[in-house]
């Protein structure tokens, strides 16, 4: 019987530059989408993917992460006093089993590739998944529960792949197809940040994956690749060269880049439309200042 998949490991010692100076102090995760903060969306996915242990891959500065994950007990008693019960909820939805949370240092920025390796001695021999906090998904069901669904399926590893126009297809990590099965595709080679036109599908990899144990001893053998960095991607990569079966899910929900500005301002006009409690107010503020600034230009 294939091992169910229930670590997960949250790469979060990146150092959020493209959001300095707001960087400096506030960790990128601690990042308020409406009002709860990125990392509440990945930690709520992972939950409810049946993720039971969640392993944080930090780095200096990012205290801030670790005291989000412990209880507060003087805030629940002063909510419980003044019998702010609906609050009370909300805060308490965001506590953590005893245990369930590990923290290990990246003590240098390596790349995304050394931030999953540096967790290799808690992860063990399992599968494992990976999840980018700033990747941001909107799905009825969480994308990474349609991963490990297709994964109890298929075994090997597995990439959360989203269609990208050509001229895009450079920023990311790019499929190169065996074969297309739908909402699966088996891949036989991976390129991290293909050079402009060079891309071998549309297909590129966002910030989910389920990975064979493997995958940590190809990620020590390998060297730095794009940018300088150690690439989740080169590793998973050396999996199909290997012989070990890799594939694509074309997960379904709309995912947005929140590690970028203009991917954070999105999610955050469409989360603040998708809530009862602002939609109404929101909506009439935007359908008054849009043709204002049409008009404008
Ligand atoms: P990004 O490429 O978005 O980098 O990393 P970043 O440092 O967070 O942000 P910018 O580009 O400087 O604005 C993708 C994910 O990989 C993690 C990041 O924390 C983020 O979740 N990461 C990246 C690490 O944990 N360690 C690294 O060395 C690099």
């Amino acid at each position: 019987m294939k091992k169910r998949v229930t670590k997960a490991v949250f790469p979060v010692a990146g150092m959020g530059t493209r959001f300095l100076p707001a960087t400096k102090s506030v960790p990128k995760e601690i990042m308020t989408l409406v009002d709860r903060p990125l990392i509440q969306y990945a930690i709520d996915e992972a939950r409810a993917a049946g993720i039971k242990e969640f392993i944080f891959v930090t780095s200096r500065g990012k205290g801030a992460l670790e005291d989000y994950f412990d209880i507060a007990p003087t805030l629940e008693a002063s909510l419980r006093k003044s019998g702010k019960t609906e609050l009370l909820d909300v805060l308490k939805s965001t506590n953590m089993d005893s245990g369930a949370i590990a923290y290990i240092r990246q003590h240098k920025a390596l790349g995304l590739g050394h931030a999953v390796w540096c967790a290799r001695r808690l992860i063990g021999n399992e599968p494992f998944a990976v999840i980018l906090p700033d990747d941001v998904i909107a799905a009825e069901k969480p994308c990474l529960q349609q991963m490990i669904e297709a994964h109890a399926e298929t075994g090997g590893s597995m990439v959360a792949a989203m269609e990208v126009p050509q001229d895009k297809a450079s920023s990311y990590g790019v499929l190169d197809v065996k074969e297309d099965m739908g909402s699966m595709v088996s891949v036989k080679g991976m390129v991290e940040k293909p050079p402009a036109g060079t891309a071998p599908s549309n297909l590129a990899v966002i910030g989910r994956y389920i990975l064979s144990p493997k995958v940590l001893q190809n990620l020590s053998k390998i060297k730095q690749g794009a940018g300088g960095e150690i690439q989740l991607t080169d590793a998973i990569a050396l999996e199909m060269e290997q012989g070990r079966d890799v594939f694509g899910y074309r997960f379904r929900g709309q995912r947005f880049d929140c590690g970028s500005k203009a991917g954070f301002l999105q999610a955050t006009v469409s989360f603040g439309l998708s809530r009862p409690d602002l939609r109404d107010e929101f909506a009439d503020f935007l359908g008054a200042i849009v043709p204002q600034q049409q008009a404008a230009q």
